[in-house]
């Protein structure tokens, strides 16, 4: 079994302030793009589940979001788990997040364990925050720690152009910077847009609408990383903006040349960019229907 485990970025992430247990409720629109993980499941006669990546940088002990995923089904019998790491780690993208809703996906089929997936939201909730949005992509507003996801139709530009600072943030410090600078506001996560209007507004127009709530703290953190989106900004007179904890950059493309034309823009040496298509519509297990960037 193949499965597709596609990264995602938070067009935008409103955070409340901290609530009991230590999490802040958020409301955030997200969207998957066509830059995946593979993963490959393999059925073994043991009762053994072995997880290998192709990326050292990735834990393979028990601490893996996958094999965590996999633990909670309480398996029966065995399986070799094989990850082809395409998504940078600690860019703000939901990689670990997305791998642990792919498996829960696909162990349930594989297994026949025949889970809802009213069945598997709150297992993918304990995982962590961002994995019910992946149950269930491609363009959803989640709320609450995230476990709350409803689906909306797709924005309007087809393409999200990413800038890779070669920066990796930690999300828990993020969020303590968050509390320290005393930022919340708490009425934004309570007061929702009027989504089906944002869905329908051209790049320029929807880019002037969104925010990450996360900025000032990630910035402050790291200042490096508020120069180079500026940097960025100037060359191609765009509004930038960062994923989720960062430490990834975007900005949304209508279509294909528009895309393009941003990217003969950015001439910053030493940061990568890549436009991929903005919530896809492809079914996970099935690569045929991908091409990865455009
Ligand atoms: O759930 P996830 O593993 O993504 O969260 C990582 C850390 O980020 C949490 O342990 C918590 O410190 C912080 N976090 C938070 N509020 C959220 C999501 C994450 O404080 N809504």
């Amino acid at each position: 079994m193949q499965l597709l485990s596609p990264a995602k970025i938070n067009l935008h992430l409103r955070v409340g302030p901290r609530a009991e247990g230590g999490f802040h409720p958020l409301l955030s629109w997200m969207c998957t793009l066509n830059l995946c993980d593979i993963i490959r499941i393999t059925p073994t006669p043991s009762d053994h589940i072995r997880f290998t990546c192709n990326n050292p940088n990735v834990p393979t002990d028990k601490s893996n979001l996958i094999l965590r995923a996999a633990a909670a089904l309480h398996p029966k019998s065995g399986a070799d788990i094989h990850l082809e790491k395409k998504i940078p780690i600690g860019g703000g993208m939901g990689g670990g997040s997305s791998n642990a809703a792919a498996t829960l996906l696909g162990l349930n089929q594989l297994w026949n364990l025949n889970l809802t997936l009213d069945e598997l939201s709150p297992i993918a909730a304990a995982l962590g925050s961002d994995v019910p949005f992946f149950l269930h992509g491609p363009s959803s507003i989640c709320q609450g720690r995230g476990e709350r996801v409803t689906p909306i139709p797709a924005p309007q530009p087809k393409f999200a152009i990413l800038f890779f600072p070669d920066l990796s943030m930690s999300t828990p410090a993020v969020y303590r910077k968050f509390d320290e600078l005393n930022l919340s506001s708490d009425q934004a996560i309570y007061h929702p847009p009027d989504w089906a209007e944002w869905t329908k507004l051209p790049a320029a127009d929807l880019l002037k609408n969104l925010i990450n709530d996360l900025e000032p703290p990630a910035f402050s953190l790291c200042p490096q990383l508020a120069e180079l989106r500026e940097q960025i900004e100037d060359q191609i007179s765009q509004i930038v903006r960062m994923s989720g904890s960062g430490s990834t950059l975007f900005t949304l493309a209508d279509d294909q040349r528009h895309a393009d034309q941003i990217l003969a823009r950015t001439k910053i040496a030493l940061i990568r960019a890549q436009a991929f298509q903005l919530a896809p519509q492809f079914s996970l297990g099935n690569p045929g229907e991908f091409k990865a960037g455009i």
